[in-house]
């Protein structure tokens, strides 16, 4: 009994470095067959296996786009933020009968010469709640019902929020646009086996929930910020060859798995993504596959719950996924006292992702410990920090991303 209950989810987190396991991560630059990667073609091909292995263990396979897939601009307002910003607001659809739909808020400098570049990705308690602008129309949000009871809906969040997450005006003075989507429009974060987000939509006849090796949350939430990239497509205000997806936390997990299943991103960003993030899972420090899939089981895929208290099974540990932004560039932000998403663990993803973007004579980042707090390393096409405090996204680690970003994207 009590070898039982000092493992599992009732075990408290690791946050001592000397505790952390002795592991060998798997080699990006070694294909399946044992062959060494050395040229950018054999690395297209070694690609292609570890993408396979995250959506078929991580986060789950998603359908194509459907062919329904359609736009509308709902809202438009050329005189936002001071004069500063064109505030729009653009409906994707779903299906054709138009019932589901997430409504993009994008913000685009009126300050410009041509397409500009911009930061794109998922915010936590719906649209109106990133910015005080009164304009904003609110998202339904969509949260847990109380037992037995229904989703918790309208109301729930106060207009701006989530405001310091956001620093649009900044953005917007540096030239860039920024647009974002509630997550729950595209799926509720909450454990509904699956009914009342898109999965539904492509539910085969008698199939009530994914099979194992299909899309979980995260991957239905990627999936979305991928149709989204179609919309950018057709609009002439953004360059969409310049898009940067950026998350927190979940939605940093969510950002470098969107820029892994679809190239057009020019960019990702994680922020204190963490487990299931850019963070090494090998190390067990902090959140680990047993409690992230029991705190939210409807994350990952199925099949991903084999690995509870077996890190070291999965074929792919964080570094390959964030090589799989390679040659593109990728941010990884870390949050010094956020410890549950182990920040060192953070950073060696970027370390060992590294041998990948060497493939295409790109610089990444070395070293055995994260640097110093409050500077960041962006010499490469890898970049990262550890900001002092908590975890959150704020004004720093944007004023961080924007630096990387004029370097990769102007
Ligand atoms: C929880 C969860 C993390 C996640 C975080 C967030 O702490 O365990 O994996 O990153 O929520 O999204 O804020």
């Amino acid at each position: 009994l009590l070898a039982l209950s000092a493992v599992g989810y009732a075990q408290q987190p690791n946050y001592d470095e000397s505790k952390v396991p002795a592991y060998t991560l798997p080699n990006p630059l070694k294909m399946e067959n044992g062959k060494a990667v050395v040229t950018k073609e054999e690395w297209n091909e070694r690609r292609k296996e570890i993408l396979q292995l995250f959506e078929t263990q991580v986060y789950g396979k998603a359908p194509a786009h459907p062919k329904d897939l359609h736009f509308k601009v709902l809202k438009e307002d050329r005189y936002a933020i001071n004069n500063m910003a064109t505030r729009k607001e653009v409906a994707v659809y779903f299906s054709k009968d138009e019932k589901h739909y997430m409504t993009i808020l994008m913000y685009v400098p009126n300050k410009r010469n041509g397409a500009v570049p911009m930061f794109f990705g998922l915010n936590f308690k719906g649209n109106h709640t990133v910015s005080d602008d009164p304009n904003i129309t609110e998202s339904i949000t969509r949260m847990k019902p109380k037992e037995g009871g229904k989703e918790i809906q309208m109301g729930t969040f106060k207009r701006g929020a989530e405001a310091s997450r956001w620093p649009i005006e900044m953005l917007i003075a540096n030239g860039y646009a920024i647009a974002t989507v509630y997550r729950g429009d595209i799926d509720p974060d909450y454990d509904d086996g699956y009914q009342n987000g898109v999965q539904p939509l492509f539910y085969q006849k008698g199939q009530t929930k994914p099979a194992a090796d299909e899309w979980g949350t995260l991957a239905a939430w990627a999936w979305g910020l991928s149709c989204a990239m179609d919309y950018f497509e057709t609009d002439e205000d953004i360059d969409s060859k310049k898009v940067a997806v950026i998350g927190h936390s979940r939605h940093g997990k969510t950002a470098l798995w969107t820029g892994a299943i679809d190239q057009r991103f020019a960019m990702a960003i994680s922020n204190d993504s963490g487990c299931g993030g850019a963070a090494i899972s090998r190390r067990k420090f902090g959140e680990t596959f047993r409690k992230i899939n029991t705190l939210f089981p409807h994350w990952f895929c199925e099949n991903f719950k084999q690995y509870n208290d077996r890190e070291e099974h999965l074929a792919v540990d964080q570094h390959q996924l964030v090589a799989l932004m390679a040659p593109r560039p990728v941010y990884i932000a870390s949050a010094a006292e956020d410890l549950w998403a182990d920040p060192k663990g953070e950073f060696l993803s970027g370390v060992h992702a590294t041998p990948v973007y060497e493939v295409f004579g790109l610089d990444g980042i070395k070293g055995v410990d994260a640097p110093k707090v409050n500077e960041p390393i962006m010499n490469g096409a890898i970049g990262y920090h550890v900001r002092s405090g908590n975890h959150d996204i704020n004004l720093y680690d944007w004023q961080q991303f924007v630096k990387f970003a004029d370097k990769h994207l102007k």
